[in-house]
């Protein structure tokens, strides 16, 4: 059974294969047994990411929802079809695009019949940080784009604010072009019809900004 802890990305697999000869898909399969936190325990399965090892462009946003918990893929519910219409109108291909999160396990509490998404602690983005690490040392990205507060101050830091400093790319490590922007579930939560248009059309002007640095 794989297993996970905190710290260095050859701690992320039983296999201590260094990063660079692991796939996508050995660090997929190693996922599934993942029980790194408890969030394994109510949750279907693991959401690993998804897209090819190739990929230029590398979205995380912060975990599973209730669709893609079930499916098994990212962004498939609700709020991956906000953003698959948003990377259309940015002409951004998502076939061409790695998107993954930061939490791979869907983290949620019982309302009546309906699970009800619970945002994921500081201790369970740490103890699921060792596999996105590794996925960013397989498709090593030239623009990495992070979806909302939990990928943005995950991988940026405490302290990053995505309403001060998105759509503009950032100083990191992680690639040559980082960017943050809202989290596409956040334009869904929008007070209104307007208000929802108005943040729609500023992520769409981030994506935009994504799409012309991969030009
Ligand atoms: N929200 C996320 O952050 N990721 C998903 O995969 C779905 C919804």
């Amino acid at each position: 059974m794989a297993t996970v802890t905190q710290g260095s990305l050859f701690d992320a697999v039983d296999d201590p294969t260094p990063a660079d000869t692991q796939t996508l898909e050995t660090l997929r399969a190693a996922a599934a047994d993942c029980r790194a936190c408890d969030l394994w325990e109510r949750a279907t399965q693991t959401v690993f990411g998804e897209g090819a090892a190739e990929a230029e462009l590398l979205f995380v946003g912060e975990q599973p929802g209730d669709q893609e918990d079930l499916a098994g893929r990212p962004f498939v519910g609700p709020a991956g079809r906000l953003f698959d219409e948003a990377l259309a109108e940015a002409q951004i291909d998502r076939s061409r695009a790695y998107v993954t999160n930061m939490v791979k396990h869907f983290k949620w509490e019982p309302r009546g019949k309906r699970r009800i998404h619970q945002k994921p602690n500081l201790a369970e983005v740490a103890a699921c940080r060792p596999w996105l690490e590794a996925e960013l040392a397989v498709v090593r990205p030239r623009v990495l784009v992070c979806l909302g507060a939990t990928a943005a101050q995950g991988l940026l830091g405490p302290g990053f604010r995505v309403t001060r400093e998105r759509g503009r790319p950032v100083d990191s490590h992680l690639a040559p072009v980082v960017i943050a922007t809202v989290h596409p579930s956040s334009i869904l939560r929008a007070a209104d019809e307007e208000a929802r248009r108005v943040e729609y059309d500023a992520f769409v002007a981030d994506l935009r900004t994504v799409a012309a640095q991969l030009a």
